[in-house]
């Protein structure tokens, strides 16, 4: 391994500021965009300057109530980073990642550039080959086989090992594991019970084969393995009027049944706390996030986010606009039940997931071409190009912002 890295860094006496290959920067972004990403809406666009990648996220109108201050986006954002990092690893290149650098620009996440391989990174190049490995497991796991929880204490060093995350377990054996099983369940109920959250579900799942095969986006109904009966009941439910009279002969509960059930199939449920709820930690929380669903992968286990909830806890302001008064008590009491259980407040609530031992899903999420993520001048037109074409990154003054790749340390012992 050691003779293989030091003939990368011959190959690429790279340092800041110098430019990459054209070719590896294409490798880069092609692993970087096998992030993961809510609905699979794949958020993310760039622009390549001549010393570096901007990182914008891009926003779609229909997830009004999901996203309602581009969490999710934002925790994408950071997979795609995290991606890079390892991908880049491999090719000999360490990244620099200036976040925010024009703050006025909320969607403009991050400016990356390359330099050469830190001995620092080397342990990145063990990640390497997870990054096409990884994928959301939404089957039942089989919750027979028991847990090495040195796997779960291995998850929760990756989170411990950056300044201001942290993961907190609850484990199948203990008291609260039913009720946060329960806690998710009544989130995905409600979601179906609420015509704004039914369409914003709906709206992002391709029912024909062909479909998803052509946008590449989106969730493949085959990868929510419903089993035949799940997925035709499903389609029924496209029509608001369809799902609401259904809810009365109990569809609605039905997801919930089925939720808890698929919780109830795992090892343990973790959440990703940070210390604050800025962007920044966002995007932080998205890089954890997704190192410890390589390393859980690189384990043999199987992972799925519970999102669900997030959106419901964490905007109180807005609860008006999309739920009924009784739904909107049924809210504040998973407030409570979430803050009792994680013993954090919802705002700094990052991302919530289930883990087990699962079998390797049959179908996976697509992605777009990568040529639809590069950003173009001759695009301007998008907000997105408005907002930053002034932006000369190049002269830009590295800011506090500045973060190493080296402030998310992964020692290569606690991987292996
Ligand atoms: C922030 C975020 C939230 C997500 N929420 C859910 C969720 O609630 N339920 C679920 O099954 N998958 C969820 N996913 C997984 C995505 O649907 C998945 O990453 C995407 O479809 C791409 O598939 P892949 O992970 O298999 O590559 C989430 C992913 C992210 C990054």
């Amino acid at each position: 391994m050691q003779s293989e890295i030091q003939a990368k860094l011959a190959k690429q006496p790279l340092c800041a500021g110098s430019q990459i290959a054209e070719a590896d920067l294409r490798q880069i972004l092609e692993k970087a965009i096998l992030a993961p990403s809510g609905h699979n809406w794949q958020p993310w666009q760039f622009r390549i300057r001549q010393d570096g990648v901007e990182l914008h996220i891009v926003r779609q109108p229909i997830m009004e109530f999901i996203e309602q201050d581009d969490h999710a986006r934002y925790l994408s954002a950071g997979a795609v980073i995290e991606n890079m990092c390892i991908s880049a690893a491999s090719l000999g290149y360490s990244v620099v990642a200036q976040y925010f650098p024009i703050p006025e620009n909320p969607l403009f996440v991050a400016y990356i550039r390359f330099t050469g391989l830190s001995p620092a990174d080397y342990h990145l190049l063990d990640l390497c080959h997870l990054l096409d490995a990884r994928c959301t497991n939404r089957g039942f796991y089989d919750a027979a086989q028991p847990m090495d929880y040195s796997k779960l204490l291995t998850l929760s060093q990756l989170a411990s090992q950056t300044a201001s995350t942290r993961l907190v377990w609850i484990g199948r054996d203990t008291a609260e594991f039913p009720m946060v099983a329960g806690l998710c369940g009544r989130s995905e109920q409600l979601f179906f019970e609420c015509e704004r959250g039914h369409a914003e579900i709906l709206e992002g799942i391709r029912f024909r084969t062909e479909s998803a095969a052509m946008q590449r986006d989106g969730l493949d109904v085959r990868t929510l393995d419903l089993g035949p009966m799940g997925t035709a009941m499903l389609k029924t439910c496209r029509s608001w009027n369809v799902q609401t009279l259904l809810n009365q002969f109990g569809a609605s509960r039905l997801v919930n049944f089925v939720t808890q059930r698929q919780i109830k199939s795992s090892s343990a449920v973790g959440l990703v706390i940070s210390d604050s709820s800025d962007h920044l930690s966002v995007v932080l929380s998205g890089r954890v996030m997704e190192r410890i669903w390589l390393v859980a992968t690189k384990l043999g286990l199987s992972l799925q986010p519970l999102y669900a909830i997030l959106p419901l806890i964490r905007y109180p302001t807005s609860r008006e606009r999309f739920f009924s008064a009784s739904q909107i008590l049924a809210i504040e009491r998973m407030v409570g039940d979430f803050r009792m259980l994680f013993g954090c407040s919802e705002s700094n609530a990052q991302f919530l997931f289930r883990i087990g031992h699962g079998c390797t899903p049959k179908v996976r999420s697509l992605r777009k071409p990568l040529a639809s993520f590069i950003l173009t001048d001759e695009r301007s037109g998008s907000s997105l190009t408005e907002s930053c074409h002034n932006f000369e990154p190049i002269r830009t003054p590295l800011s506090d912002k500045l973060v190493n790749t080296a402030q998310l340390r992964i020692e290569p012992s606690e991987v292996s």
